[in-house]
């Protein structure tokens, strides 16, 4: 790669979904590999103090650059945690020759641009099967699952466990004052900013609760009430791995980019409702009750939207920390 490809790469890498828009990722590059190293000052200490989301974070962001290797028309080798006294080292991309972009490849590459996290209502059209299979297929190739809680009783279970989730965590004023501190008021190159927060119509709510980033506890708002306004209840898809290692989480945040950019290229939407994941106990509670043998990694909502992207990124200055490509 040379040097304005390269940037296209950093660029392309760096639109990958994260953890509170915490972008933890920094790359090196040479002129036949790109590394992909975390950035723990970018982890969140209170919500992830195992790392597991910073590596689902930069896995995704590895699939990503992967991505935009293989639109240059080039060969890429990915491999993870390559060194074992390198632990921050998460991934190296090798690029080959000349090797044309898979038709499949390209439609998810094109998505990327499009790809952006929903927090509103979605409409209730069914999704269609076959973009289910692709997801399935696209999570399977990197070694992970998809259980899609269409069942009654494994999706009330989900709903439940969420809520459940998200009452222990508001709890807690450090979980708070994180959320504080990556929210952005105006436009930022990282964090949560109030354009990617929807206000919902008065008389909708989720049945699940959506994680709070306003403080204005809107779920709550409703809970109870009598005259409850349309209660929505979209497809919930749960995504997993069989182990629940560092290894195991970048391979989940491969399929999880894979998997949205599936979504994006059918047009559909979807939002994480990673606080069932996060808390240990409803973590359990949703491998038991679903009868899992692995693990649960990330609870997704999805659906058709209505927004468009809204969070930004670092320029590339910041995530590129050394190049030898001129
Ligand atoms: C591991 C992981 C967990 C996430 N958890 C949540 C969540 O619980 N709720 C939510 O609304 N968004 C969640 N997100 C989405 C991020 O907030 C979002 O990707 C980030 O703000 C960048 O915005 P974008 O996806 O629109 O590009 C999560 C993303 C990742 C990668």
């Amino acid at each position: 790669m040379n040097a304005e490809e390269l940037d296209l790469v950093t660029t392309f890498a760096s639109l990958a979904p994260s953890v509170h828009n915490t972008q933890p990722w920094q790359f090196i590059a040479t002129e036949h590999s790109l590394e992909v190293r975390a950035d723990p000052a970018r982890r969140l200490d209170f919500l992830d103090e195992s790392s597991r989301q910073l590596h689902m974070s930069c896995g995704a962001a590895v699939e990503f650059a992967r991505l935009a290797i293989r639109a240059l028309g080039l060969s890429c080798i990915v491999r993870l945690l390559p060194r074992a006294d390198d632990p921050l080292l998460l991934a190296t991309l090798t690029v080959g020759g000349q090797s044309a972009i898979r038709p499949g490849e390209q439609r998810l590459y094109d998505a990327a641009p499009r790809r952006y996290t929903d927090r509103g209502p979605y409409d209730d059209s069914p999704l269609p099967n076959r973009v289910l299979s692709r997801m399935a297929d696209a999570a399977a190739e990197v070694g992970c699952w998809l259980r899609f809680l269409d069942r009654p009783g494994d999706r009330l279970l989900a709903a439940v466990l969420v809520q459940k989730a998200e009452e222990i965590e508001i709890q807690d004023p450090r979980y708070r004052d994180e959320i504080d501190q990556w929210r952005r008021h105006d436009y930022a190159d990282d964090g949560v900013p109030d354009a990617a927060l929807y206000e919902w119509p008065a008389d909708r709510v989720s049945d699940v609760p959506l994680r709070d980033f306003s403080g204005a506890d809107e779920h709550r708002r409703f809970a109870g009430r009598r005259d409850r306004p349309d209660v929505e209840r979209d497809a919930l898809l749960l995504l997993g791995s069989d182990g629940d290692d560092r290894l195991s989480w970048l391979r989940t945040g491969r399929a999880l980019g894979v998997v949205l950019l599936t979504l994006t290229d059918a047009g559909l939407v979807s939002q994480p409702l990673g606080q069932v994941t996060e808390v240990a106990a409803t973590r359990t509670q949703l491998q038991r009750g679903l009868g899992l043998l692995g693990h649960p990694q990330l609870l997704l909502r999805l659906g058709y939207g209505h927004g468009r992207p809204a969070t930004g990124r670092r320029p590339v200055e910041d995530t590129l920390i050394a190049s030898a490509v001129s």
